[in-house]
């Protein structure tokens, strides 16, 4: 039985993906903060037959999700655990972040996702199997004015991803990096800006397993926005952050 640990599974893109997977012969391990909609999408995935356990867990308690993975690990092992779990940072001004938010950020985000992801790791190469998915975003490629820690915390793991993807190959584990454009979640509603090429998180969560299958480096959407996005890198900085004008955005007050 196929066993996937997906974090950040009670909202967006990590319950359209639990939902994606679920399915008799399935065993998911679902993990959020919010105990009332990590249930709900616990609910909707046992529906679709597959045998579902939560754990309302904040990835910032390196020690607690630490051991939480080896045990869950040490009952099935994890044949593929997808690293999603993240906040937007950003000011609802527009104005600078705060010290607080930004170090909120990097640490959920970035911090957060090593915690999840190195215990994975040592468990997956332990054995010589297993795969792991960090969802970054094209902000890793182009750094948002309005999101810097958000977009440093992307780059970091885009950067960590491809670079160990390298050594675990060898081992028998696959890593591959997510890039995402704009998918209409309640964390891109929260920003007031232009999203273009939004997509349905239900496609985007298609999208991901389709480039997991394949075992994709990076699997970056939509083409297009990928494409700017990772070529924006190449031009100068001026011209590169006056292109970004348009994506400039506002938070609304978090749920
Ligand atoms: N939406 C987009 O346009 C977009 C674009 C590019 C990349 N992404 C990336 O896609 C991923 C999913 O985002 P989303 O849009 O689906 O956002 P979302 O709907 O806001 O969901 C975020 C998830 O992360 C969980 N989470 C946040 N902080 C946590 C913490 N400290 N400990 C444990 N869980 C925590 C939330 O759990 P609770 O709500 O239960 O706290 C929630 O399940 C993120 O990595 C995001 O950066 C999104």
């Amino acid at each position: 039985m196929p066993v996937i640990l997906i974090t950040g599974a009670s909202s967006g893109i990590g319950a359209a993906l639990a939902r994606h997977y679920a399915a008799e012969g399935t065993r998911l391990v679902l993990t959020g903060r919010d105990r009332e909609r990590l249930e709900a999408v616990a609910r909707t995935c046992r529906d679709r037959g597959a045998d579902v356990r939560t754990r309302s867990i904040d990835v910032r308690e390196r020690e607690a999700i630490g051991a939480w993975i080896r045990e869950t690990d040490g009952y099935t092992p994890l044949d593929l655990v997808i690293v999603n779990a993240a906040v937007n940072g950003g000011h609802p001004s527009g104005g600078l972040e705060t010290e607080e938010t930004a170090f909120e950020t990097a640490d959920i985000n970035l911090t957060g996702a090593l915690n999840v992801m190195l215990p994975c790791v040592t468990l997956m190469s332990g054995r010589g199997r297993g795969q792991i998915a960090l969802i970054s975003s094209l902000a890793a490629y182009a750094p948002l004015p309005d999101a810097p820690a958000y977009s440093g915390a992307k780059a970091a793991l885009l950067a960590h991803g491809l670079a160990l993807r390298q050594k675990l190959k060898p081992l028998g584990v696959r890593l591959s990096v997510v890039t995402p454009g704009y998918v209409k979640t309640p964390m891109g509603g929260v920003i007031k800006g232009w999203r273009p090429l939004e997509i349905s998180a239900e496609e985007a969560a298609a999208r991901i397993a389709r480039g997991l299958e394949r075992d994709r480096d990076v699997i970056a959407f939509p083409a297009i926005l990928a494409a700017i996005a990772r070529g924006a890198l190449l031009v100068p900085e001026s011209i590169r952050s006056a292109g970004l004008h348009g994506f400039r955005f506002r938070n609304r007050p978090r749920r």
